[in-house]
């Protein structure tokens, strides 16, 4: 909109909805999701967590699509232009948000980018030497190494995101999501055939409810805000790049569905091979990255899956990472009238320095903050804290303060009834906040 110029749009519906897909998949599937999984006792947490993507995701998703596509504006514009008042506060939290997110995505995207070259030069022999782990800790315990590859990864998101929607973003979204999928497929059928699988399937499928505790609730839902790009007006900016045409529920029931697969299915590898190779499923960050090169050295042609696989999570890791910066770009671009190309390399510039800390905690030369390392409690803050506080406003704010706009939106003006209606319009005024509330104050355990 600045320049007087037309904004630019996706070339399509199913443009739209890979991009969004493309912007929810990404390392909270396949990186944080087992691990916070594994951490949380298994199977009765993937049950919790998925209920709370269909009632709280899915509804929460659909508030942001329809704010973004009704407003043309990045996320603090679009809480101006529809109410003003206080409510641009909530994108400006979103900003932040996506300062802080992407600050130490960066970091373990760069690892899985090194990860692509070290399947070819030495992630194999250790693994069958039974040191994948020890080959992990000696790579992300070196600084100038891992901010190397982080600087790699922030150049490449920079470059996406300075080249446009249309151009960028969307094209390569198009191809690299339906590989990911396919390649997770065939991990599968080799990890659940290791022996001692079986307690691993157990472990991921079989619910343990004595497992869950006040803390699991606080993790699945700030996994589910994490992982589906919510309550930092990610959505808001996707959407509103969307046409008036688009039918939204679809879009947004697509796009819940497609995340919560890929989470799945990255269990459905990472767990039966943690329990064939004697590993520890709450492990924690690590645990993708020590497990998975396990299978792989049990592959015929091992080096090459493992690079497969570690470049088809780059590529997920950065069209998310794309859709992060945007968020801080696009509010550069509309608000503060800046060029794409300052927004993207300016702002990108700022979120590598400020992910350095994250590097150097890692390594010891920051201290950690009661047991938690920098990444860790950057990460805590921003999914714990700040997705879900932006999901209340977000929810309250197209439940009660913009309500006639918001079933305007949702059923394209009366065109496409939308069935849900009446149900999604409570989670969004009473469900929604109220859970969300709760569980913010009870279940946060630091
Ligand atoms: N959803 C992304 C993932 O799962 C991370 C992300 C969070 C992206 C918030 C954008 C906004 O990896």
């Amino acid at each position: 909109m600045s320049n007087g110029t037309q904004r630019e749009q996706w070339g399509s519906k199913m443009g739209f909805v890979l991009a969004a897909a493309g912007s929810a998949v990404g390392l909270g599937n396949i990186w944080r999701f087992p691990y916070i999984t594994g951490q949380n006792g298994g199977a009765a947490f993937v049950l919790l967590y998925v209920a709370l993507v269909f009632v709280i995701g899915f509804s929460v998703m659909l508030a942001e699509i329809a704010i973004g596509r009704h407003a043309q504006l990045n996320a603090v514009g679009a809480f101006r232009k529809i109410k003003g008042g206080a409510w641009p506060i909530v994108g400006w939290m979103g900003v932040i948000a996506g300062f802080i997110i992407l600050s130490y995505y960066g970091v373990i995207a760069g690892w899985t980018m090194a990860y692509i070259v070290k399947s070819f030069t030495g992630l194999m022999d250790a693994a069958k030497a039974g040191t994948a782990a020890d080959f992990f800790v000696g790579f992300i315990t070196n600084p100038g190494a891992v901010i190397a590859w982080q600087a790699a990864f922030m150049f490449l998101t920079i470059f996406i995101v300075y080249k446009g929607i249309g151009g960028g973003i969307e094209k390569y979204c198009k191809v690299l999501m339906p590989a990911l999928f396919l390649i997770l497929l065939v991990l599968i059928v080799r990890a659940v055939t290791l022996p001692g699988a079986g307690a691993g399937i157990e472990f991921y499928l079989k619910p343990d409810f004595s497992k869950l505790t006040t803390g699991a609730l606080g993790a699945a839902l700030g996994q589910a805000f994490f992982s589906l790009s919510l309550g930092m007006g990610c959505m808001i900016t996707y959407g509103s790049y969307l046409g008036k045409k688009e039918i939204l529920p679809g879009a947004a029931i697509q796009v819940c569905f497609i995340d919560t697969a890929v989470a799945f299915l990255a269990g459905l590898v990472i767990f039966p091979a943690v329990f064939a190779f004697a590993l520890e499923p709450g492990a924690g960050p690590g645990l993708t990255f020590i497990t998975l090169p396990n299978v792989f050295a049990q592959m015929p042609g091992g080096m090459v899956w493992s690079a497969l696989f570690f470049l088809l999570l780059f590529v997920a890791a950065l069209t998310s990472a794309i859709s992060l910066l945007e968020v801080v770009a696009a509010y550069f671009i509309d608000e503060m009238k800046w060029s794409r190309t300052k927004a993207a390399f300016i702002m990108g510039g700022i979120i590598f320095l400020l992910g350095i800390p994250s590097v150097l905690g890692i390594s010891g030369a920051i201290p950690k903050l009661a047991g938690r390392d920098f990444l860790d409690s950057a990460d805590f803050i921003a999914s714990n804290v700040l997705l879900p506080l932006g999901g209340i406003f977000i929810a309250l704010f197209v439940g009660w303060f913009w309500t006639d706009g918001a079933k305007q939106e949702v059923d394209n003006n009366g065109a496409v009834p939308f069935s849900l209606y009446v149900p999604w319009l409570w989670v969004c005024r009473v469900v929604a906040p109220l859970a969300i509330a709760y569980i913010l104050i009870t279940g946060l355990k630091w």
